[in-house]
């Protein structure tokens, strides 16, 4: 590929600093932008499209875009654009704390859907032109076609449907990604989708490099900055616990014959609580494990160096400055055992139908019905958004859902009578796993639900006011198929809002 990493002369003809690249975006455009959970977002023009910005705002001129991603970026680019009043509207997932702000004061729309969603509906054409795709690459090979970089997120799409293209070739990336990943080009649209031919995790069903139209390329901006690595905390005795009581069930399962020794492919959120859980995989008696999942984290690629995971399939990595390290010092070694696919494919209802997904996913709060409410705080304060969850939750062979007992030092029960907001209704929440014990849901009834997640899930600081509301339901309530006093539901979160704790 030669020391510039830019082996086609033709973009190579288009390098430019990102200060002249920023400047072609628009005022009012739709900017589709690589980043997915913190890795291969760009890390320079939207830095300087920012700077623009707040230019333009100090002469007077109103100045925002908007912006469509694969998931959470990195503060160069949502919490810059954010900060700097830049964007207007934004899909999907964003855990930027600049963006919640501004999305929680109103000042910004957001538009947060499920992740398989984002690029078939980018292609139905509802949510506008895309004007100016920015993606970060790591390599153009002399052909012109681009080797992706540590994401892959919605990259083929913006490629395939912006009117011009801004490359970012990320030097730090390690070169030994080339060949890592797997681009599907067979999505269509109704009436023309056919069978995803993906029959198990480790199958390779695409091609390594992005296609690109060498014409649509604007500016070449190269980089050389670190994908945003957050340290992960030690897994604390919580997130032990919760581990602790998943892992007993998947033993329980693989001992009545309801999963096989090696189990079903593991979708995994991020955080410590799942860190915690890939940790106590590794001790664990299943071997021969795979992911199906959508970001890998340190924990995956532990299991991988152990021998205990094969193959781990995602759209993107989410490691700390630790583990991104030893990837790249070690990718030739892990290559094989990674792939990375666009988050239509990673996340793709009839794949994790298919191969049966493990789903273990976190949650705000869930109600005694088994509701869960991934996404807002109180009912109307955004946190993140709802990922992939939904992707995952109902297509799972098993749906898992995780969480502490009680948030904010212990002022609020993640168990509450009616959650204040439902993101996976209760068909689709299997299992409910806190530090205090996990509900197995399957097959019960509402009422056998309830009684099964107040004993097991909730703090005992908060399962008398639990029993009492229900038991007071069970009298008064409409109908008895899943007891309720909707006024008096929702009031607990009112008495958090009140004296700041939802204790009786
Ligand atoms: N009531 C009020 N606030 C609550 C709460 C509750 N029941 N539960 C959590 N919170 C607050 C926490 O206090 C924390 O607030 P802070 O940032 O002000 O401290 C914040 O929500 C995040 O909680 P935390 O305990 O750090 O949770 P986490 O990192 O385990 O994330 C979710 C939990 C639900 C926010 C996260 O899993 C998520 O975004 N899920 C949706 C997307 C998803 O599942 N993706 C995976 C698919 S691959």
């Amino acid at each position: 590929m030669g020391p510039t990493r830019i082996g086609c002369e033709r973009l190579r003809a288009k390098v430019m600093d990102a200060d002249a690249a920023a400047a072609l975006i628009e005022a009012g455009s739709t900017v589709g932008l690589s980043g997915f959970t913190g890795s291969g977002y760009p890390k320079a023009v939207p830095l300087a499209l920012a700077r623009i910005i707040e230019r333009r705002h100090a002469a007077g001129e109103p100045f925002r875009v908007r912006v469509w991603t694969g998931a959470s970026t990195g503060p160069e680019l949502d919490g810059a654009l954010a900060r700097a009043d830049g964007i207007e509207f934004r899909l999907p997932y964003n855990s930027d704390p600049h963006a919640r702000e501004r999305i929680n004061r109103g000042e910004m729309e957001y538009f947060d859907m499920h992740l398989s969603q984002v690029a078939p509906m980018a292609w139905q054409g509802f949510l506008g032109p895309l004007d100016t795709a920015v993606i970060e690459v790591s390599g153009v090979l002399p052909d012109g076609s681009l080797v992706p970089s540590s994401s892959v997120g919605n990259n083929k799409t913006w490629l395939d449907r912006a009117r011009r293209v801004i490359l970012e070739v990320n030097s730090w990336q390690s070169e030994s990604l080339a060949g890592m990943h797997d681009i599907y080009y067979g999505t269509a649209l109704p009436p023309h989708r056919v069978p995803i031919p993906l029959l198990r995790a480790d199958d390779r069903i695409g091609e390594p490099y992005f296609r690109c139209d060498p014409d649509k390329v604007v500016a070449v901006v190269e980089t050389h900055a670190p994908d945003r690595n957050l340290p992960f905390a030690a897994p604390d005795d919580t997130a032990r616990a919760i581990a602790g009581h998943l892992l007993e069930f998947l033993r329980h399962e693989v001992k009545v014959g309801r999963l096989p020794p090696s189990l079903l492919p593991l979708q995994s959120g991020v955080g410590n609580v799942a860190n915690a859980v890939m940790s106590g995989l590794l001790d664990a008696p299943f071997e021969g494990m795979s992911a199906y999942t959508e970001v890998i984290q340190d924990g995956m690629l532990e299991l991988l160096a152990a021998g205990k995971l094969h193959v781990a399939s995602a759209t993107a990595f989410s490691l700390s400055p630790q583990a991104a390290e030893r990837l790249n010092a070690d990718m030739a070694r892990f290559r094989d055992k990674l792939i990375l696919r666009p988050q239509e494919i990673s996340n793709h209802p009839e794949l994790v139908r298919r191969l049966g997904c493990i789903a273990m996913n976190g949650l705000i709060e869930a109600d005694i019905y088994g509701n869960v409410n991934s996404t807002h705080v109180m009912g109307s304060r955004i946190q993140n958004g709802i990922g992939g969850s939904g992707d995952f939750a109902r297509n799972a062979y098993v749906s898992i859902f995780l969480t502490p007992s009680t948030a904010k030092g212990g002022a609020i029960s993640s168990i509450v009578p009616q959650a204040s907001h439902v993101d996976h209704i209760t068909q689709d929440v299997q299992v409910i796993v806190t530090e205090q014990g996990l509900a197995d849901l399957r097959g019960l009834s509402p009422k056998q639900r309830a009684r099964c997640i107040i004993e097991r899930c909730a703090h005992p600081d908060y399962r008398p006011a639990l029993d009492d509301y229900y038991r007071r339901a069970r009298e008064h309530s409409y109908g008895q198929q899943s007891p309720s006093l909707p006024g008096e539901a929702l009031s607990w979160h009112q008495r958090y809002l009140d004296t700041g704790t939802m204790r009786a």
